[in-house]
């Protein structure tokens, strides 16, 4: 058995949650995009946990986590949560690093900076895409590297003095010394210097013992940097094809394509977002639903469910069942609005378009439902208010995937599921 679970949004789904719910009975989690851009929020024993790197395998014995060669990997803040969650279990969690991952540099958050895509584009300053245009440009440094201490400082001195001629002004470049680099990067990797491994090797292994594997993405479909509302995305592939380029495996094994949405839409960052609501809905739903960044703390931005987007995302990935996540912060709204389609140009379409500008154009076309008062906490798909099961229901139909998980509270206790 094999699951991917992977976001249908701009990120911020809840995959943190569900991820941390289906982990408890794998024998492996997989990691397979991004960077600490990631927030997974994870309850763990009562406990709240900020996740950027870690996959939620780490909170339990006997389950062996990954990051795989997809994601990019900043040292320090790997160390720092590894720390903070084996203090949590009393022991350190089993953690493997793929050869082929890029490691995120000092030079890297000082260049995103200089480049000025924090203000352009809202990203997260965490240095991650100028570690994935090291990755591209064939100049990046990765996991492997760390087993050839002096040809890896050979090859940042290299990439430093390249930055700094095309930066001379940067004295923070300048005062960069490769081997104290070199020299900070061993001692943060020093626990996982017997952990560094061919991770596609180490997945096929995992996926032949028929074993629950668990594929946890980062980000969500809207972010891809290919199929998202480019130039606002992120750097890597957020869909379901990444995972095939991050492992180098085909994919086919994994039957089972959980897409995570939330009841509404939410976006942080810049870029268009066409069911954005600026008024007090919006706000209201930022308080009830805590929408600010776990990464950086930003407020996010708050809207009604997109289920043009929606469709669109669960094309991409190939999605067999739905968890809906945070159906609780819609209870008490007189009436809740879906988006249906959008009007761009005195016409109506159902298409998403391939770029941000062109996202930017369309409005969005609602229909309208009655909400509901009652708490949508439930044990029984039964229990649900009536109004809220329509609301699930539309979902369902508009998207052709059943719905086969509520979640209306950041415990795992708050979920609802329904066997598919
Ligand atoms: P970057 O990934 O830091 O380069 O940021 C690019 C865009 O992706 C920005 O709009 C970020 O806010 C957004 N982003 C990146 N990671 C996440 C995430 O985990 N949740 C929500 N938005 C994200």
């Amino acid at each position: 058995m094999a699951t991917a679970v992977l976001g249908l949004q701009w990120g911020d789904e809840g995959k943190g949650k569900i991820t941390h719910l289906l982990a408890r009975s794998a024998l492996m989690v997989v990691r397979f995009n991004g960077g600490p851009n990631a927030g997974h929020t994870v309850i763990d024993r009562g406990v709240k946990f900020g996740t950027h790197l870690l996959p939620a395998g780490v909170f339990y014995s006997g389950v062996t986590s990954v990051l795989a060669g997809g994601v990019v990997i900043d040292l320090d803040v790997m160390r720092r949560e590894y720390e903070e969650v084996a203090r949590h279990l009393g022991h350190g969690p089993v953690l493997l690093l793929a050869e082929n991952a890029h490691l995120i540099l000092p030079y890297h958050r000082i260049l995103e900076e200089l480049e000025g895509s924090g203000s352009r584009f809202g990203t997260t300053r965490r240095g991650i895409s100028p570690a994935y245009c090291d990755k591209i440009a064939h100049v990046g440094v990765r996991v492997g590297d760390l087993l050839e201490p002096e040809q890896l400082r050979e090859r940042i001195a290299w990439r430093l003095d390249l930055l700094r001629r095309e930066w001379p002004q940067c004295e923070e470049l300048r005062d960069l010394d490769p081997t104290n680099i070199v020299r900070g990067q061993l001692e943060l990797a020093e626990p996982w210097m017997g952990c560094i491994v061919d991770a596609s090797r180490v997945v096929e292994q995992a996926l032949a013992t028929g074993d629950e594997v668990l594929f946890e993405g980062a980000q969500g479909a809207l972010l891809d940097v290919d199929w998202g509302t480019y130039p606002y995305v992120t750097s890597c592939s957020t869909t379901f094809a990444g995972i095939g380029t991050s492992l180098g495996i085909e994919g086919s094994s994994i039957g089972s394509r959980m897409g995570v949405t939330k009841a509404y839409q939410t976006r942080v960052g810049e870029g268009p977002f066409p069911t954005e609501l600026t008024d007090g809905i919006g706000a209201s739903l930022r308080e009830r639903g805590g929408e600010f960044g776990t990464t950086t703390g930003r407020p996010r931005r708050c809207g009604w469910l997109d289920l043009v987007a929606l469709r669109y995302a669960v094309r991409l990935n190939g999605i067999t069942e739905l968890a809906l996540t945070k159906l609780d912060v819609l209870e008490g709204l007189p009436t809740v609005k879906v988006c249906c389609a959008y009007r761009v140009g005195g016409e109506t379409t159902d298409r998403f378009p391939l770029s941000g500008d062109r996202l930017a154009e369309c409005e969005a076309v609602y229909e309208e439902l009655p909400g509901w008062k009652d708490s949508v906490e439930a044990d029984t798909w039964d229990e649900l208010p009536v109004a809220a099961g329509r609301y699930v229901a539309l979902i369902e139909e508009a998207t052709g995937v059943p719905v086969g998980l509520v979640s209306y509270g950041p415990s795992p206790e708050e979920t609802l599921r329904r066997p598919l």
